[in-house]
């Protein structure tokens, strides 16, 4: 399966699945990844994500929203540059714009997104902030597919993180973007070798 992935900063969930297609090829034995990232795209440049990108030989391209007259151009031309790589599955990886609904139209159904939270809980750009300011003893990420809010679509898949004393912000989201990355591989290979449906919420692998 053909996948494009928007990043906006470090990428580490970009290297996660790179790192599982070079498995795949580097192993005859791996267990099949069955996706290939074909582009990696932002909303900024000289992020690390783009040059994780450039490193492993992936296209790249960056638009930026203030180079675009009003935000809904911006989501058009970013919806064309993503159709031109042809995916069968579009992956917000930390990528911080709300896709909005001319590109959502494109993509329909394809397009998932990570959170570092136990959605509904904590949605939005500081989840494990929140989830350390509110006390919780566990937290955790969430894969589900993007269907307009924020951080609101159908749940693919989610992972609990437990919160230890002592941790801060930093130290608390470390260990989640552990988990988040083997929880992205997992249902990114899932979602390309097996299809999946989505009906009144519930995501069921084919
Ligand atoms: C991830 O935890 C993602 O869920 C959140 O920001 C982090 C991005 O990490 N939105 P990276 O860019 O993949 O390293």
């Amino acid at each position: 399966a053909r996948i494009v992935v928007l990043v906006s900063g470090s990428g580490t969930n970009l290297q996660a699945l790179i790192d599982a297609e070079n498995a795949e090829k580097a192993r005859s034995s791996a267990p099949a990844f069955g996706a290939t990232v074909v582009a990696v795209g932002a909303d900024r440049t000289d992020i690390q994500g783009l040059d994780r990108a450039e490193q492993a030989g992936i296209p790249t391209f960056a638009l930026r929203v203030k180079d675009f007259a009003t935000r809904a151009e911006w989501d058009r031309a970013l919806r064309d540059k993503v159709a031109e790589y042809e995916p069968d599955l579009v992956v917000s990886a930390g990528f911080m714009k709300l896709l909005g609904a001319d590109f959502l139209a494109a993509f329909d159904g394809r397009v998932i997104n990570t959170h570092p939270a136990l959605s509904p809980s904590f949605p939005g750009m500081h989840g494990p902030a929140d989830a350390l300011a509110y006390g919780v003893k566990v937290t955790g990420c969430t894969v589900f597919f993007v269907a307009g809010g924020v951080d609101d679509g159908p749940v693919v898949a989610q992972a609990a993180v437990p919160v230890e004393p002592g941790d801060d912000v930093e130290s608390l989201h470390e260990r989640i973007k552990t988990a988040e990355r083997a929880l992205l591989v997992d249902v990114v290979g899932r979602l390309a070798r097996q299809g999946w449906t989505i009906d009144n919420r519930k995501v069921t692998f084919q």
